[in-house]
């Protein structure tokens, strides 16, 4: 027990991002949790205290409730089943070679825990899923479940955003409670009478409607972004000023100011595959209107990162061919060392293929860029990654690389050229530090 809320048993299957995010919070307000994850080695290293990943917050969480004997680990399957009354689904559901999402992890957890599951409980999906995965893999459980009909079946999507995921999973902007009876709701009321107690709203729906809000929810953020990013190359072909005309839109409170920041576009574990996955879904539905959207919004957030690879080339004067480019920034997004489809890591990429010497520096992103590429030279710190350079590109927009001194960092450059592809640098400060500026969404 925690103060006055139930203390439920429950698994949490998958330890990444999602899932131990889910299982440390979830032990913080009180639960017994046990997190099971196929990878010995990251269960051997969480079940000492350490996450995997770097998120604010989350280690010194994990270790205090590891501490208290709330919090345990396991890769056996059949242990997992004994000990939960309520089991989430929080494996990965990566994006497949033709954009639909690869369900094979998340039907081998259901198969693995199955057969284990002798009397009643609850399962319930986390992850990202077409709409319709959640009463196929309700059927299927219920088949090879010892338990039969006794294993209630919910899906409650996760809407936590990376670099603020304890914060978002200790008090989400909603939960959603995707069911099919009254005593899956009530459970789940338990799992999360403190939130809701501290004011997130809880949605009761059906499964497909909860599938759907996860999606939904997604496809319009990176429409928004891929809205402005299209307004940003209009800006720069007239002349006008991206950063002053989203000030002006946000002032509609019908518009409103999140998610409109200009740039590089979406990147990241989730946005990219979940707007590819639902596209490939309205496909098959035979929906084309919102396909098309969908494919253009695509379109759009990739021909952002190429348009960065222009003003880079254009401010070298034409060829980045035998150039230095410093790079400020390689995390998908400030506050995460997550490089997964990073627009930043892909700009680096297609940079160091048009033959220049990329050297780069991120707060803490670089040992997972090294990973993906690592033919870039990554270096202890921005002023480095500068030295020598021919065009500094400002790719990540850390709150350390706003403070920059240009005046410094113009000691150490070949040539004073900085592209900002985020559109939060002081320009003014800089070009009266003698360089030349060129930002995304302006000409
Ligand atoms: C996203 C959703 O926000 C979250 O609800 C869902 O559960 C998972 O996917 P996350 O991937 O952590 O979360 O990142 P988010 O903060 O949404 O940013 C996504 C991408 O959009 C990043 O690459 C970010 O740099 C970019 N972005 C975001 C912008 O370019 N401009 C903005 O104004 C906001």
């Amino acid at each position: 027990m925690s103060g006055s809320y139930p203390s439920v048993q429950m698994t949490v299957i998958g330890a990444g991002y999602l899932g131990l995010t889910h299982a440390v919070c979830m032990a913080e307000f009180g639960h017994d949790v046990l997190a099971l994850d196929v990878d010995a080695d990251k269960v051997a290293r969480a079940a000492g205290g350490e996450a995997p990943f770097f998120e604010p917050g989350l280690e010194p969480m994990l270790r205090k409730n590891v501490d208290a004997g709330r919090l345990k680990f396991t890769t056996s399957y059949a242990e997992a089943a004994g000990f939960g009354d309520v089991h989430f689904l929080c494996v990965g559901t990566p994006q497949a070679l033709d954009g639909s999402a690869d369900l094979s992890q998340i039907y081998a957890a259901v198969d693995a825990l199955a057969p284990h599951l002798k009397g009643p409980c609850l399962v319930v999906g986390k992850s990202t899923v077409p709409v319709g995965t959640a009463s196929a893999l309700a059927t299927r459980v219920r088949q090879s479940a010892p338990a039969g009909a006794g294993v209630e079946f919910a899906w409650n999507p996760e809407f936590l955003r990376e670099g603020l995921a304890v914060q978002d999973s200790l008090l989400p902007s909603r939960i959603v409670f995707g069911v099919t009876s009254r005593r899956s709701v009530e459970l789940l009321q338990d799992v999360y009478a403190q939130p809701l107690a501290e004011g997130s709203p809880g949605l009761v729906m059906d499964l497909e409607t909860a599938e759907l809000v996860k999606v939904s929810a997604n496809a319009f953020l990176a429409t928004r972004l891929s809205f402005i990013n299209a307004m940003a190359e209009v800006c720069e072909a007239v002349g006008a000023n991206v950063t002053d005309l989203v000030e002006a839109l946000s002032c509609d409170k019908r518009i409103g100011a999140h998610f409109l920041t200009p740039g590089l576009g979406f990147g990241g574990g989730c946005l990219p595959k979940d707007v590819r996955s639902f596209r490939t879904a309205t496909e098959d539905l035979g929906i084309t209107s919102l396909a098309s959207m969908l494919r253009e919004v695509d379109a759009i957030n990739m021909r952002c990162r190429a348009r960065a690879v222009d003003l880079a080339r254009e401010s070298v004067g034409g060829s980045l061919a035998g150039c230095r480019v410093g790079v400020l920034g390689v995390a998908f997004k400030p506050g995460s060392d997550d490089v997964r489809d990073s627009a930043s890591l892909d700009v680096c990429g297609r940079i160091a293929d048009e033959g220049a010497a990329v050297s780069v520096h991120d707060p803490v992103a670089m040992e997972n860029a090294a990973s993906l590429r690592p033919d870039l030279r990554y270096t202890e710190s921005a002023l480095a990654a500068a030295t020598g350079a021919d065009v500094v590109l400002h790719l990540t927009e850390w709150e350390e690389y706003r403070s920059i001194d240009p005046e410094i960092l113009g000691t150490v450059v070949a040539r004073r050229n900085i592209v900002d592809c985020r559109c939060v640098l002081d320009e003014e400060r800089w070009r009266s530090a003698g360089w030349s500026v060129r930002v995304l969404g302006k000409r």
